[in-house]
């Protein structure tokens, strides 16, 4: 802190994020779905009590009126609350309640596409002449085809949807219900900018913003190149239809427009695998976005030096400037408990992986129900909700709906999370994995993400501190060192079920252990770590 009593770091560096996905987090009213009075009475488990996890920031999934096509990723009305979430006034106790948590509030915000059912886009429909048609990216197609091979990554076929009415087609690079806009349209632009004020002034923190790279396109609508990677469900280069730098416009422009607001974050999703284009969305002197995901974690199998491969590169195209996020789970890929399970070896490794993220330098975002090391859940086919379908890559599971499940309250009929019929079934686990059993077991994953959450907050060196990599991987392990003023943390992981030499002159006494007692010496020059040993010394 400084003597004006303001830290000198944004809140947001030293913060942990929490992602809700509303639908799933509790119901009130019996009808199976998540509401906002649910996240409300809720608020104590994240933040403000004796038993609290501790986090700083949440981060709410759509929740604004849309026919849900996409589960709210498909909005109708930008300034509103869906019914089956609740109302505004539910939103403003939310905030309400939330900042006397001391816990931020950040929104999602998705401004690449409306819903099909927005009234802007039924105007845009309406007639070619009609004031908004060139609200959305409309063409009359090449030589009676398609304008070109852009393809909708939910719907898996071609991205442009023909209007019998105006003899157009409009594009929509997600589902056939979810029509791009125009960015290079000023009204549309202010339209949105309205929107965000509306939020702001609303008191919400800040925003996530939905594939900000995709916000404008190639003029010419060129054709993408054809590629096998990154993505194998896709099977182009996005060279035209993302990553256009009129995007970098508009983040500036978005950036100039929250600095008039104090402390306010901007968190962009960019969806692209390479670390430098999520880094380019920050700006080049910090004039875009504060914070953009990088979801190179996301596809990293259960080994040390893939681990350091990402976060060294990350931090590498990040600068001196750049400040990362660390996130492994999020609402639309396969929980990471899930991705890295290992029968009995299980839980250990999720203890390795949350203490990596929370010790590595970058601000991490959770996601719902992994503080008790929730599964993915088993979804049949005849009950899979999401529009995506079957997905075979990374994991063969339907659509994202397993990751997705009500969070597991308590042992009780529904995990505590609802009344009447849940909206996507519970896992049967929730029986002997739940926040309220966790909380009174010692050697939980909850317990274990409390400490190391309390720890974080009490060492700054672990948030915004300095960090040197000692070990990168080698023997499958992780040594690396984080530090600010005269505090020195040391952090240890070994990714392998087998003691691992680390033969490193790094002693110190226990802070935080997996296998370790608090405050026992270690000298790491003699010792071995043990099996899937997660260790912080000071
Ligand atoms: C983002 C969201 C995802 C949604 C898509 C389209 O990737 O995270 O859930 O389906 O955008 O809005």
């Amino acid at each position: 802190m400084s003597s004006s009593g303001k830290d000198k770091y944004p809140w947001w560096k030293k913060a942990v994020f929490y992602e809700i996905y509303p639908r799933s987090f509790q119901d009130t009213n019996g009808n199976g779905v998540g509401d906002l009075k649910g996240i409300t009475q809720r608020l104590d488990h994240l933040n403000g009590s004796k038993d609290s996890l501790g986090i700083d920031a949440i981060w709410i999934c759509p929740f604004f009126p849309s026919p849900m096509k996409d589960f709210g990723y498909d909005i109708t009305d930008y300034k509103a609350v869906d019914k089956l979430f609740g109302s505004l006034k539910d939103l403003k106790e939310l905030l309400t309640e939330a900042h006397k948590r001391n816990i931020k509030v950040v929104i999602d915000l998705v401004l690449n596409h409306t819903s099909d059912q927005h009234s802007w886009f039924k105007e845009s429909k309406s007639s070619k002449k009609s004031p908004k048609r060139d609200w959305y990216i409309w063409h009359k197609g090449r030589n009676g085809k398609k304008p070109n091979n852009w393809i909708a990554s939910i719907d898996l076929r071609s991205a442009w949807f023909y209007d019998e009415k105006t003899k157009e087609f409009y594009l929509s690079t997600f589902s056939k219900h979810q029509p791009e806009v125009n960015w290079r349209n000023n009204e549309l632009k202010e339209a949105m900018w309205d929107v965000v004020r509306f939020w702001l002034d609303l008191g919400v923190d800040g925003f996530r913003l939905d594939v900000v790279n995709f916000y404008y396109k190639d003029k010419e609508f060129k054709d993408n190149p054809l590629s096998f990677e990154p993505n194998p469900r896709l099977f182009q280069k996005h060279k035209y239809d993302r990553n256009q730098p009129g995007t970098h416009k508009v983040c500036k422009e978005l950036r100039k427009m929250v600095d008039k607001y104090e402390d306010k974050v901007l968190i962009g999703e960019v969806f692209d695998a390479r670390a430098g284009q999520c880094a380019s969305f920050l700006g080049k002197s910090d004039d875009e976005l504060h914070m953009v995901f990088n979801f190179h974690f996301l596809i990293r199998p259960w080994k040390a030096a893939g681990f350091h491969d990402s976060i060294a590169k990350w931090y590498r195209k990040l600068g001196d400037t750049g400040w990362a996020t660390i996130t492994l789970s999020n609402h639309d890929q396969p929980r990471h408990i899930g991705r890295y399970k290992k029968g009995k070896l299980t839980e250990l490794r999720a203890k390795v992986a949350a203490m990596m993220m929370l010790t590595l330098r970058g601000t991490p975002f959770l996601y719902y129900g992994e503080e008790i090391g929730m599964m993915n859940g088993t979804i049949k086919k005849s009950q899979l909700k999401d529009p995506v379908g079957i997905r075979t890559w990374p994991l063969k599971l339907f659509g994202r709906d397993p990751e997705r499940t009500p969070m597991q309250w308590d042992g009780t009929k529904n995990a505590g999370f609802s009344k009447g019929t849940p909206w996507l079934p519970v896992n049967p686990d929730h029986k002997t994995r739940n926040v309220k059993d966790q909380l009174s077991e010692k050697d939980s994953i909850l317990n274990f993400y409390r400490e190391l959450l309390r720890i974080r907050r009490e060492h700054d060196a672990l948030s915004v501190g300095r960090i040197e990599f000692l070990k990168k991987g080698e023997d499958d392990v992780l040594l690396y060192k984080r530090s600010i003023g005269k505090e020195v943390v040391h952090i240890a992981l070994n990714f392998h079920h087998r003691p691992r030499i680390v033969a490193k002159k790094v002693k110190g006494k226990v802070l935080f252990s997996t296998h370790r007692k608090k405050g026992e010496k270690v000298d790491f020059s003699k010792e071995e770590l043990k099996g899937l040993e997660a260790t912080m010394l000071i």
